[in-house]
């Protein structure tokens, strides 16, 4: 038997109805944050990932050579992808510039629950602006799309990048040092970080020092320690304001600081944000983002950029771990023609249904009534309309609650009518 590619998956109806209705909503919180949607090819030059990042990621891309021999890639994540199109074709539209996208990826990874080859992400760019309010807003719309979607509980980490690399510099860390923390931190590995911090030969005091820093939640304390650094004053500042913006403005109400985010892309600087979904355990990020540069790098004249991408799959995967009650698949009608010569009228009828945007379905297979129901029941109808001979002649019907099991004999125009007033 062949088999799908590991780390991807199909997705039947019932799975599907539910993936895009929370699709639907997603795009619908995008565009009421005035966004606008952008659409990228699937695949991408290698080079537009390599550029930043270095040849380390090719193994974690699904690259490939083309019968011309270009060097592609099926692309990883869309941020690049965007500022790629952005420098190529909408550097002269006005500012701020408000992009959004959904689409699939492609990792290399080790697939696991939540982790996958081929997953999808909903994310988006924020072009031209770098006010606090721009990144507050930015961050309350991540949030805002995981609340609609119906998520309980999430929580929203904001870090800085320049801040992290100060807090280094004050204790005098290596950027030896500093590179072999950053995984360590990422995966919040703490006593990792210390021994690392040991193993550099920082005085113990400054090793706890350091990490209770690395772990705090309360900016003052971070201000506290970097008040005689006075080229991150603004970024301090700035965090205030935007946490203090989420906090009273937003009303954003599980935030906190937490200064040991790095984010594995090599893109960003300054201010990063994660959301999470603590009941997912290992594979809980749900959201991650920040501000970057890439726009220079790609040949265009730089501006301030940020976004976010959410990652879809786990975001339904949370969901479920919340016993989130889902759409469930369903016909309004399913329509049986008792004999043969009924047949056109059952589809004259589910035409005038189907025109009003009712879901109608007609027995395609000529059986008994008994097997059509069972089979009505199994598609989760709502109601059966059951033509027979002699009701047709006075023009009504056999309507059938699929619930109580009810029948009765209605004249059509009142099933049309009934549907055009609901
Ligand atoms: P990222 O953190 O690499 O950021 O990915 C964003 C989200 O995609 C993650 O938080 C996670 O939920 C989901 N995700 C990542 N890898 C996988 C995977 N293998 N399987 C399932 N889900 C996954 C970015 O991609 C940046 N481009 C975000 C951004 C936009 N930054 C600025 N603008």
């Amino acid at each position: 038997m062949l088999e799908i590619p590991r780390g991807t998956r199909d997705f039947t109806s019932a799975e599907m109805l539910i993936r895009r209705k929370i699709e639907e909503n997603i795009r619908s919180t995008f565009l009421s944050y005035g966004y606008g949607e952008i659409q990228t090819p699937t695949f991408e030059h290698l080079e537009l990932f390599t550029v930043k990042s270095g040849e380390s990621i090719i193994q974690e891309l699904y690259d490939f050579k083309d019968k011309g021999g270009r060097h592609l890639t099926l692309r990883p994540e869309l941020t690049a992808p965007v500022m790629r199109c952005y420098v190529e074709k909408l550097q002269m539209e006005p500012k701020p510039l408000k992009l959004f996208y959904f689409g699939n990826c492609f990792r290399y990874d080790r697939p696991q629950k939540g982790r996958y080859r081929e997953f999808w992400q909903a994310g988006c760019e924020l072009i031209g602006a770098n006010t606090p309010e721009a990144h507050a807003e930015l961050i309350t719309l991540a949030y805002t799309i995981l609340k609609n979607m119906g998520l309980q509980n999430i929580h929203l980490n904001i870090g800085n990048l320049t801040i992290l690399q100060a807090v280094f510099q004050k204790f005098g860390i290596s950027p030896l040092d500093q590179k072999k923390l950053l995984p360590f931190l990422d995966k919040a590995q703490f006593e990792e970080v210390r021994r690392t911090l040991y193993d550099s030969n920082l005085p113990d005091t400054h090793v706890e020092q350091c990490i209770s820093l690395l772990q705090t939640t309360d900016v003052n304390e971070i201000k506290k320690c970097l008040e005689d650094a006075p080229d991150i004053q603004e970024e301090i500042t700035n965090m205030e304001t935007i946490l203090q913006l989420l906090q009273s403005v937003f009303h954003v109400p599980s935030v906190s600081i937490k200064l040991s985010i790095v984010r594995g892309l090599d893109y960003y600087k300054s201010l990063v944000f994660e959301i999470e979904a603590p009941v997912l355990g290992a594979e809980k990020q749900l959201c991650g983002g920040g501000v970057y540069d890439l726009i220079g790098l790609f040949g265009g004249t730089p501006v301030p950029t940020a976004g976010f991408a959410i990652g879809f799959d786990r975001s339904i995967l949370a969901l479920e771990t919340e016993q989130y009650v889902f759409p469930q698949p369903r016909l309004d009608i399913f329509i049986i023609p008792v004999t043969e010569e009924l047949i056109g009228k059952a589809f004259e009828i589910a035409g005038m249904l189907r025109n009003k945007g009712v879901t109608v379905d007609v027995d395609l297979l000529r059986r008994g009534i008994g097997k059509s129901l069972k089979y009505a029941s199994s598609r989760n109808a709502q109601k059966v309309i059951i033509i027979g001979p002699n009701e047709i002649q006075n023009n009504v019907v056999t309507l059938r609650d699929m619930h109580s099991g009810n029948q009765k004999t209605i004249p059509i125009e009142e099933i049309m009518h009934y549907y055009t007033k609901s």
